[in-house]
């Protein structure tokens, strides 16, 4: 049986930066970033996979991270929302999410922009009902979600037409 308080060395890179850390087996990625490196973008809801609020990248793809165990995922790229920016500048969806007020209280907002950056990269941004149906794991107890589904348009309307001007 694994005995839960014996830790282990866990290595993995966030935001481009490498970490490594002795971890018991019981410690998940979401208090990991929050309770141990400081990085409290990322935030914690139910703890139980059902809001949302915790969701991150990892190896680009979103994932609940208050359901993954640390240790489980050895070496690993990981992004949250403190990552998405660069340079001083904010990511599209971000700036998207202020454009179209896409939040009131803001707490389930790095979840949002997190799981809405996947979405983009999934494809699922054909419809507004597409749309509310893959980000439906994203809860928001104000409501903002019309807002929510704006920027996310907002930004699949910016890439058509990056698109079409490189094409041009
Ligand atoms: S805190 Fe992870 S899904 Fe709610
Ligand atoms: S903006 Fe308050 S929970 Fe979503």
């Amino acid at each position: 049986m694994t005995d839960l308080s014996v830790a282990s060395p866990c290595r993995l890179k966030i935001n481009g930066k490498s970490h490594t850390a002795d971890l018991p087996p019981c410690v998940t990625l979401l208090d990991l970033l929050r309770e141990r490196l400081d990085l409290t973008g990322t935030k914690k809801g139910c703890d139980h996979g059902q809001c949302g609020a915790c969701t991150v990248l990892v190896n680009g793809k979103r994932v609940k991270s208050c359901l993954i165990l640390a240790v489980s995922i050895p070496d690993a790229e990981i992004t949250t929302i403190e990552g998405l920016g660069s340079d001083g500048h904010l990511h599209p969806m971000q700036q998207a999410f202020i454009d179209r007020d896409a939040f009131q209280c803001g707490y389930c907002t790095p979840g949002q922009i997190m799981s809405a950056v996947a979405l983009l990269e999934e494809g699922h941004v054909r419809t507004r009902e597409e749309i509310r149906e893959f980000m439906s794991g994203n809860l928001c107890r104000c409501g903002a979600y019309n807002g929510i589904i704006d920027a996310i348009e907002q930004v699949v309307s910016q890439q058509l037409q990056n698109r079409a001007g490189e094409a041009a």
